[in-house]
């Protein structure tokens, strides 16, 4: 590159078209130590800010879509020339999406000419109130609180009867009586709620808290089980059945989806759990309790719950045993079971209230 005033040559049209077709018409450059897209859409070129107004994702990265640069972490779309940002993807976030600096462009003789000093002025978002579950997480005062969460999956429309479901309950309601405590009772197949969409793969920081999706769609009832977990439960029961030897499909979907409260901690230093407990009820056909329990032990550890001594009650009937019917009713009458996932409880909120102190 050479400079012609404050006109700096970018190379001649035609290979630029040609290189900029390799990279889906979108290309980062650095001159004077500015990041710009250099983009190609429809016989016309583009330069603008390579860093999204949002969060800094790199545009260039992203998809060039009808003239608007779309930025690869959460889709904000800005008109490849103009900077503007575009209507939608910002919302519900930010009522404006801003403008992006640009970059005076000039073809001359079949050759492309950037002015990089003279952009201009970049016009930040506007942002809505933050997300009511954004706020900091503050313990309000009251009796210790009990969160039964039980991630079984149901049809919702054709209830049956669920083992780790029922234990969680009877506690529940057991505890409410006689250890005076506040409860509620939540259930992941209740919920709708999308999948984690790999945010982090794309990189630590466009996965966000609150989680990204929550942040875009607003029917994104996973903020139940955030604002339950992060900021009204002390004590956190999770109910399991063990399939396959592994938790329900609906704990993983629900685990990835809190890699956003535990990527606060990598990225940010921040912990959104404290001073909180976590302990398991888990039933299953087979066998592999051990297993489901340490990984459930160490995940929450991860999210910064702590868990009582023997943090688990589980029951399973065994590898040879396939008499499901006799199973449930094996449960179902089970004071034994009943008795001690309240004693699971039991030791929780003790737990709770000494590291509370109340
Ligand atoms: S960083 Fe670009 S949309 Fe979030």
């Amino acid at each position: 590159m050479s400079e012609a005033n404050d006109w700096i040559l970018l190379g001649s049209t035609v290979d630029l078209m040609k290189e900029l077709e390799t990279s889906g018409f979108l290309k980062e450059i650095t001159l004077l130590e500015k990041r710009i897209v250099i983009s190609y859409h429809e016989g016309q070129f583009g330069a603008v800010h390579a860093r999204c107004s949002h969060m800094g994702g790199p545009l260039a990265k992203g998809k060039l879509k009808k003239g608007c640069i779309e930025c690869p972490w959460h889709y904000w779309q800005f008109g490849h020339r103009s900077g503007e940002a575009m209507h939608g993807a910002h919302e519900p976030l930010a009522s404006s999406g801003g403008r992006l600096s640009t970059y005076p462009l000039k073809v001359e003789d079949g050759l492309l000419y950037i002015d990089a000093k003279n952009e201009t002025e970049r016009i930040k978002p506007n942002y809505n109130p933050m997300h009511p579950v954004a706020r900091e997480p503050k313990r309000e005062s009251g009796p210790i609180r009990v969160l039964g969460l039980s991630t079984t999956a149901m049809d919702k429309d054709h209830p049956r009867y669920s083992t780790s479901e029922d234990l969680l309950k009877s506690a529940l309601q057991k505890a409410e009586t006689d250890l005076g405590v506040q409860t509620q009772f939540l259930a992941l197949s209740e919920l709708n709620f999308r999948s984690c969409e790999g945010f982090y793969s794309k990189s630590e920081k466009a996965c966000t808290w609150p989680c990204s999706i929550t942040k875009m769609d607003p029917n994104d009832e996973m903020v139940k089980v955030y604002e339950a977990l992060v900021h009204w439960a002390d004590v956190v029961l999770v109910g399991s059945p063990i399939r396959w030897g592994s938790a329900s499909s609906l704990y993983y979907k629900m685990a990835e989806r809190l890699n956003a409260v535990q990527n606060q901690i990598t990225v940010r230093d921040r912990v959104l759990i404290k001073d909180k407990v976590a302990a398991f009820i888990l039933t299953g056909g087979q066998d592999n309790i051990q297993a489901v329990a340490g990984q459930m032990l160490m995940f929450f550890g991860e999210l910064g719950f702590i868990s009582p001594p023997f943090p688990f009650v589980a029951h399973s009937l065994g590898w040879s045993a396939e008499d499901m019917e006799k199973n449930t009713e094996k449960v179902r009458t089970s004071e034994r079971l009943h008795s001690q996932s309240y004693e699971l409880v039991q030791r929780a909120v003790e737990l709770s209230r000494k590291t509370l102190g109340i």
